[in-house]
């Protein structure tokens, strides 16, 4: 396989699986995507949305039940997964554990015939990437699980790859290794200079990792973008959610106030929300919990009252939830010296709300 590619294409990429009953359901909708040389694309989604078979389809380990993958001018999805030669990194390190680290590492190179010294720079210099010279006579279980995680990925670098395929690569790492090898996996992205496409659940990963994201559900993608504009400007409510955008309150229009209108709910009244993306009389509004505050809104204007029914202290501030007297949620970041069962108002600020036609 060329390694100087300019482009991945996949077309229409579709996966059937039989589901309950035997009913045919598609883990991957037509999944049509065009990855540059030198790009980091993530996919995220929850659980089950087909981020994985989307990477077993590329990597040849799945076969397409529709669709094509194009690497340049070359259809590649009738290709078995050595022919491609893609890298492949996994959630779980599955390294030899009798092989040193220098072994494992060449493991690839020798299964392509390449000859031992032909090997020693090569797995030399793919060490060096992941920094982990001087360990190469290590076994893997005399190493952490951050260096292990480094092995596996030496191991998919060394045969240099024109792509570079990573499922959950970081899952099994606490949450100090995870941001430390995210970043070392940023790095060894850019030295490289090919392509990686990373799958994940977790969007501050993939926020801090992507160039572009692909967020999925239901083996549908929802949106692809920047980090920024999935971040900022999400497609629907879903990706919304998916962002961060814990609080969604549905909401009917009250009444109309020129190109506003203001929207009402139980014991909620939000006003001044643009009337342009709606379509019928119902409206859902999205909120991130850091963007609402305790206290009163300008006139009082936009102000919920609530009991506090759960506060988890996060050091700067409080997550809490806040529940109305007509029964809805607010995630909001308050005060440390906010307590249970205070009764709080809550000032949700407008122009830092979504708004999306009700579901
Ligand atoms: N071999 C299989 N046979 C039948 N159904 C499958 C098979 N593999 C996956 N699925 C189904 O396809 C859907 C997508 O699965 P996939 O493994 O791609 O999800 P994922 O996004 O990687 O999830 P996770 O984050 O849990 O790893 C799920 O509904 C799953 O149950
Ligand atoms: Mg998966």
């Amino acid at each position: 396989m060329k390694h100087d590619f300019k482009e991945l294409k996949l077309d229409r990429v579709t996966r059937q699986f039989a589901g309950a009953g035997g009913k045919a359901f598609n883990a991957l909708d037509e999944l049509t995507l065009t990855v540059k040389r030198g790009e980091f694309i993530c996919l995220l989604g929850p659980s089950g949305c087909g981020k994985s078979t989307a990477l077993n389809c590329i990597a040849g380990l799945m076969q397409l039940s529709g669709g094509s993958i194009w690497l340049d001018e070359q259809r590649i999805d009738t290709l078995p997964p050595e022919k491609r030669g893609f890298g492949m990194v996994f959630q779980n390190y599955a390294l030899f554990p009798h092989m040193t680290v220098a072994k494992n590492i060449g493991f690839g190179l020798k299964m392509r015939g390449v000859s031992p010294s032909a090997m020693t720079p090569r797995v030399a210099h793919a060490l060096k990437l992941v920094q982990l010279t001087g360990q190469e006579h290590k076994l893997p279980g005399q190493l952490s699980g951050g260096q292990q995680q480094r092995v596996a990925i030496a191991r998919a670098i060394v045969i240099e790859p024109p792509l570079i395929l990573m499922d959950e690569p970081l899952s099994n790492l606490d949450a100090k290794l995870r941001i430390e090898t995210r970043a070392e996996i940023r790095r060894i992205h850019r030295e490289l200079d090919r392509a990686t496409i990373y799958v994940t659940h977790d969007q501050d990963e993939a926020l801090s990792l992507a160039d572009r994201i692909v967020v999925m559900k239901d083996g549908v993608v929802q949106q692809i973008g920047t980090p920024a504009e999935v971040y900022a400007q999400p497609a629907n409510l879903h990706v919304a959610r998916f962002m961060g955008y814990r609080n969604v309150l549905e909401l009917d229009v009250a009444r109309e106030e020129g190109d506003r209108v203001a929207l009402r709910g139980g014991d909620i009244v939000i006003t001044g929300v643009r009337k342009q993306p709606l379509k019928g009389a119902r409206a859902a509004v999205a909120i991130r919990p850091e963007e609402i505050s305790v206290g009163e809104g300008p006139g009082g204007l936009n102000t919920i009252a609530g009991r506090v029914e759960n506060v988890e202290y996060s050091g700067r501030d409080s997550l809490l939830d806040v529940v109305t007297s007509s029964g809805t949620l607010l995630h909001v970041r308050g005060p440390v010296t906010t307590a249970l069962d205070d009764i709080v108002r809550v000032y949700v600020p407008v122009e830092r709300a979504l708004v999306y036609p009700a579901e």
